[in-house]
């Protein structure tokens, strides 16, 4: 297939030679493009001499072809890799600046695009970076890394790029993207849900919603009709995925109790209040005059179990479990009680795990053993789920 390798001017672009080997000898064709700063860290010859074709840094060199290069490259791509990807290539993907050949010929492309990001810690988790991040995670940018370990400059932490191996096992997903829930329907709650007050106040929790958008996009890319049953949250909606909006866990199992019937796999990552006021005051509560303030809530309704009490025979039902405690006991005891075949269970007091952060540590749990995974970014913690939903409905059938 024919892969587009920009490199950018990053220590790592050393090993970005080894990428264009090891691309080669899968067969695939590489282009590769240099920023001017990278032909400064490695000779444009090296990779000429790996790709077997001319390498382009400057936009107006002229070839021998009358064809427009940037143009030409990015409509050829099945794939488009940067590795190393810096903090400045970043940014300019992101606010869609095209100043040389790279950028522009990435800002032109429709192909997949795949960035090994490689820079110091400070810079990788500078605001103004985790922002861009974010936005090209949300326009469907993937990446593969950084990991974390010693970095050049002397540093220790995250920003190191992925090893070639990595890099180009990820390029190889994208280019042969798995397409085993083509045909099925599947239905994924995501975010929080929001309990009214009044009308100024409310109750809530911490969740973004990302796990849940992480799988639904996840299924959507391996072929699935995806119904994201999603409370409030700052997310863009993943690209052909149907979002029916919810604000309360009443609204929740509305939509749950409406769409449940139809599907073929359900997962239930969303976090709804268990309980809420049991009156929602219709105009702003005043202070009390120092006297204390009670609130009574009342319990709301069970939506995975209630959708597990109405379970089709051949649905694949999947429930998280997010505990503080008794991580594997919790978890098995919700497993049971909502009729479930698989919990996702993740103890939300760890680092990089649970409610607002983009990495999630999670143990899969059947009804034959559990799975206990690393720390994983959620979109990687989605594919694992999915693998194992999968799994479970070769077993079924
Ligand atoms: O959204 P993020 O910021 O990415 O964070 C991800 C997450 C921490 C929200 C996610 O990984 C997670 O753990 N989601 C489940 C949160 C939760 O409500 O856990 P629980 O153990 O209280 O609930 C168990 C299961 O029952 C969940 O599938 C939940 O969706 C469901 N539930 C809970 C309460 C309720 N009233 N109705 C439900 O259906």
């Amino acid at each position: 297939m024919q892969i587009v390798m920009g490199v950018t001017g990053g220590i790592a672009a050393y090993k970005a030679c080894e990428v264009v080997s090891r691309l080669k000898k899968l067969g695939h064709e590489v282009d590769v493009i240099m920023t001017e700063n990278a032909t400064r860290l490695v000779a444009p010859l090296t990779f000429e001499t790996l790709s077997k074709r001319p390498v382009c840094v400057d936009t107006f060199t002229r070839t021998e072809s009358w064809d427009v290069k940037h143009i030409s490259l990015a409509q050829k791509a099945d794939l488009f890799l940067v590795a190393p990807a810096t903090a400045n290539l970043l940014a300019k993907l992101a606010c869609g600046i095209a100043d040389d050949m790279l950028t522009t010929t990435l800002l032109a492309t429709k192909a997949p695009i795949l960035l090994a990001p490689a820079m110091n810690t400070g810079m990788w988790t500078a605001d103004a970076t985790q922002a861009n991040f974010r936005t090209l995670q949300a326009r469907g940018v993937h990446f593969v890394g950084p990991q974390s370990g010693f970095l050049a400059c002397g540093d220790t932490g995250a920003g190191r790029m992925s090893e070639p191996v990595q890099i180009v096992e990820a390029a190889e997903k994208l280019l042969h993207p798995c397409r085993d829930l083509e045909g099925l329907r599947v239905l994924v709650t995501a975010g929080p849900t929001l309990e009214r007050i009044d009308p100024v106040r409310y109750l809530t929790n911490d969740s973004s919603g990302k796990m849940g958008y992480a799988i639904a996009a996840a299924a959507r890319a391996r072929g699935a009709s995806v119904t994201l049953v999603s409370g409030p949250v700052h997310l863009a909606t993943p690209t052909g995925v149907t979002v029916v909006p919810v604000v309360s866990t009443q609204d929740l199992y509305d939509a749950m109790m409406a769409h449940c019937s139809s599907q073929d796999i359900i997962i239930q990552a969303a976090a709804p209040a268990d309980y809420r006021p049991a009156v929602t005051a219709p105009e702003k509560l005043k202070k009390q005059d120092g006297q204390p303030f009670t609130l009574t809530l009342a319990e709301n309704p069970d939506v995975a179990k209630a959708v597990g009490e109405q379970k089709k025979p051949g649905q694949i039902l999947v429930g998280f479990a997010a505990e503080t405690e008794h991580l594997l006991e919790n978890a098995q005891k919700k497993l049971d009680k909502k009729h479930l075949d698989m919990i996702v269970a993740n103890d939300v007091t760890q680092a990089g795990a649970g409610f607002g952060v983009d990495t999630n540590i999670v143990t899969l749990i059947t009804h034959d053993g559990a799975t206990e995974l690393p720390m994983l970014p959620k979109s990687e913690v989605a594919a694992r789920i999915l693998d194992k939903v999968s799994e479970l409905r070769t077993k079924a059938n």
